[in-house]
């Protein structure tokens, strides 16, 4: 694994710029380009100036997947599908063949065995044993989770699915996840760390505090990288 760490005072334009580098290059040499968003509020102008420089990408070879979702409507304020629909997807005009949503209004583990059993699908049309991402965009939350992988909540620790329900107690409420066997599948995995995000707590996860889930994102066969805002 070969890791990165940037620290930019252009974060929006920083991140942006290495997603579309992403996609040309994906698109350049497997004819599509596979991408993990990203939920929270973080990325939502970092998808806006994508859309904005990626004008002209082949959308319709760009396949859209979710690290996580909260288990709620697509219309719902906190629902990450709705964030990047407002960001991206309606900006672009980004068809919905491309988009996979993660079906947060269902059941959860259903909705999860669902997306896993759709990934699956995806994977051994190309002759895959696991679905492969270009790239999976993460996010590092105070307490160090990522996706919704939460510190002491089961998924963390589930080494065979690649996506789960999980329940987190600390919010009473259950959410949709990518586990680590899949996120670390990824041909490159970028951090987007704001600059108001906790120093000394990005600092451990750097030096790879494994108290954090965040520091067990370790992708086998690819690239790991940490884009971190600094304060202008
Ligand atoms: C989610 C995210 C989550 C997020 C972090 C950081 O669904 O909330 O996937 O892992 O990336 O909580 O969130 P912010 O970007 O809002 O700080």
């Amino acid at each position: 694994m070969q890791r990165d760490v940037i620290r930019t005072k252009n974060f929006v334009a920083a991140a942006a710029g290495i997603i579309l580098e992403e996609a040309r290059a994906a698109l350049a040499e497997r004819g599509e380009f596979r991408v993990a968003l990203s939920g929270g509020n973080t990325p939502r102008p970092v998808y806006a100036e994508f859309g904005r420089i990626a004008r002209d990408l082949s959308w319709e070879r760009v396949r859209f997947t979710f690290g996580d979702e909260r288990c709620v409507p697509p219309d719902a304020a906190t629902s990450n599908y709705r964030m990047a629909r407002e960001s991206l997807f309606e900006a672009c005009a980004i068809p919905e063949k491309s988009i996979m949503r993660m079906r947060g209004e269902i059941d959860p583990p259903l909705a999860a065995q669902e997306y896993e059993d759709a990934l699956a699908l995806l994977a051994s049309q190309h002759g895959e044993t696991i679905y492969r991402h270009d790239l999976t965009l993460l996010g590092m939350g105070d307490d160090g989770h990522t996706a919704s992988l939460f510190p002491g909540t089961a998924a963390l620790e589930e080494q065979v699915r690649r996506v789960a329900a999980n329940f987190v107690p600390k919010f009473a409420a259950w959410r949709l996840t990518m586990t680590l066997p899949l996120l670390n599948q990824s041909r490159r995995v970028l951090f987007l760390v704001s600059g108001d995000k906790n120093r000394q707590l990005l600092e451990r996860i750097l030096a790879g505090d494994s108290e954090f889930p965040a520091s067990r994102v370790e992708p086998a066969n690819g690239q790991l990288s940490w884009l971190i805002g600094e304060r202008a």
